[in-house]
């Protein structure tokens, strides 16, 4: 029958389960399907309806893109040659320029390498070679179709995964100057520290992440304290020493990354126990934690700031000598002395460059 809008289509009538063909779960998946032969599109129609999924047929490259224009479809399949030409290339072309999402599968009586690759290079999926065995047929669309949407699943996570790790740190930058690329410094230096302490690779991710973020809650102080130019009152220090905590809210919705939330929350804790939000003493503080804390304190000494120009080396370790057991894990806090004794920057210069 010819439905409305000219296209060669099956009768309404609920299709016929193939018998060799158990009924699959496709509900509202939409196919496009394209062949300028009736009974070979009758046959097709019905092996993707049997498995459930909704069918629209067209006979030609006008009507595939004109259909392709009006709907969307979770997967375009076409004969290779429709007429005498080869337009199922030309169709996944349209598919790519119109529907860059929508999977084309094209199907071949004439499979020839050259087919083949040129096909691949005009975007289509994947090839079935006719004639079409019905199993084999639905076991690639439904690949085709998963594989599809898993690449658009991740791509939305990528965008997610831009965003915490790039568009976030660039709030906390915008919101404090002072700091900027604090962060970025900070996540190589944790991660060498874990490195050389042996850190398992499943933590120094979770801390890498957490100093990256560990001063989102710098988000929630009023500019007029973050951005001060003097000294702060202690008032306004009380106010400072929320960060923590706020950034501890922030990163609530951060599923499966408590260590993360945990060590943005305790960055400014002190192994002497004279440290805030909450006075933590010694191994109180995991050792990832003990990391972020010195590494932090480490940018802040060797960076100018608006307040202060960088240390030199040796001021440093000068520091981190006598704030071992103090500020500092002893065994950390020398260790570093240590390093930069010997390599002064360079120390934390090895892993720079392999964040994320
Ligand atoms: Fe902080």
């Amino acid at each position: 029958m010819t439905s409305t809008d000219g296209l060669e289509t099956a009768p309404d009538r609920a299709p016929t389960a193939l018998p060799h063909l158990p009924r699959q779960t496709h509900t509202g998946q939409r196919v496009l399907l394209v062949d300028d032969e009736a009974d070979v599109l009758l046959g097709l129609r019905r092996v993707l309806e049997s498995a459930g999924y909704r069918v629209t047929c067209a006979t030609s490259l006008a009507q595939a893109a004109a259909t392709m224009r009006r709907e969307r479809f979770q997967l375009v399949l076409t004969d290779l040659y429709l007429g005498a030409s080869d337009l199922g290339v030309q169709i996944a072309e349209v598919a790519r320029e119109r529907r860059p999402h929508t999977p084309v599968v094209v199907l071949t009586g004439r499979p020839t390498f050259d087919a083949a690759q040129d096909a691949l290079r005009k975007n289509v999926a994947d090839m079935v070679v006719k004639p079409v065995d019905p199993q084999a047929l639905l076991a690639t669309c439904r690949r085709v179709i998963h594989d599809t949407e898993l690449a658009r699943r991740n791509a939305e996570l990528e965008s997610v995964n831009c965003v915490l790790t790039t568009v976030l740190p660039r709030t906390i930058e915008i919101k404090d100057p002072t700091t900027s690329g604090h962060a970025a410094r900070v996540i190589g230096y944790t991660d060498v520290l874990a490195h050389r302490c042996g850190v398992a690779e499943e933590d120094r991710g979770s801390l890498r992440l957490a100093a990256l973020l560990h001063d989102i809650g710098k988000i929630g102080i009023p500019d007029q304290i973050l951005q001060k130019p003097g000294a702060l009152t202690a008032d306004e220090f009380e106010v400072i020493k929320r960060h923590p905590a706020m950034g501890y809210e922030v990163l609530a919705g951060l599923d499966g990354h408590d260590d993360v939330r945990t060590w943005v929350y305790q960055h400014h804790e002190r192994w002497d126990g004279k440290g805030y939000p909450n006075g933590l003493r010694g191994e109180e503080v995991a050792l990832p934690g003990r990391i972020l804390i010195l590494a932090e304190v480490y940018d802040a000494l060797a960076e100018e700031r608006s307040y202060k120009p960088a240390w030199p080396v040796e001021k440093i370790v000068a520091l981190f000598r006598e704030q071992a057991g103090k500020h500092f894990d002893p065994d950390l806090a020398h260790l570093v002395a240590d390093g930069l004794e010997k390599m002064g920057g360079r120390f934390f210069a090895a892993s720079q460059g392999l964040l994320f």
